[in-house]
């Protein structure tokens, strides 16, 4: 497990809804916290099992921030988010995401190598930072009504683990069990 970040087991996130709102030239975008960010409407993040699932349990407010070519976000813990969870949106950019755990001048770095919908979450309280080489980086982003004092990193990702995963393998265990009892009864109708 690492403490920066963790890639979550689920599906990838594609919303056509989501991509209509942050390709249209008419969608207003603002200043948010040294990002340009529009705010994203709530049932489009939903329609999902796990987003909707996580809404239950710790309600957020969603948005997608975006990085103009040649920037970079500098070293940083977030001033009020402990933890958020992130998915890239699929646009022609080449950008890094790297954690650190030094302060020195000369440090090792930790990667965080997105993909388009992956899902990812992330410790905002580990020493973070973004270079955006070419193109325009567009990055879903939630943020939780619960500051970083309320809810961290790691309870989430305990949280997650100990009910989402886990009530998701009962359910398919118990899908699996039915299907097998099904098969047994069609066989026994046949014989
Ligand atoms: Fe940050």
């Amino acid at each position: 497990m690492s403490p920066y970040f963790e890639e979550l087991k689920v599906k990838k996130f594609n919303s056509p809804e989501l991509h209509n709102i942050v390709f249209n030239p008419e969608t207003k975008w603002m200043p948010y916290f040294d990002f340009i960010a529009t705010p994203i409407p709530i049932d489009v993040l939903l329609k999902d099992n796990f987003y909707s699932w996580l809404y239950d349990r710790h309600k957020y407010k969603a948005g997608v921030l975006k990085m103009e070519s040649k920037t970079i976000y500098n070293w940083h813990t977030d001033l009020n988010r402990g933890v958020c969870i992130n998915s890239m949106i699929e646009t022609p950019n080449t950008s890094y995401t790297f954690f650190r755990n030094h302060l020195d001048l000369r440090h090792t770095v930790t990667e965080l190598q997105y993909y388009p919908g992956s899902r990812f979450l992330f410790n905002n309280q580990k020493e973070h930072m973004v270079i955006n080489y070419e193109g325009t980086r567009m990055m879903l982003t939630i943020e939780f009504e619960e500051d970083k004092n309320e809810l961290t990193y790691l309870d989430l990702l305990h949280e997650i683990e100990s009910n989402y995963y886990k009530t998701k393998f009962e359910n398919l265990l118990i899908l699996s069990m039915v299907d097998t009892i099904d098969s047994r009864a069609a066989t026994c109708n046949f014989s």
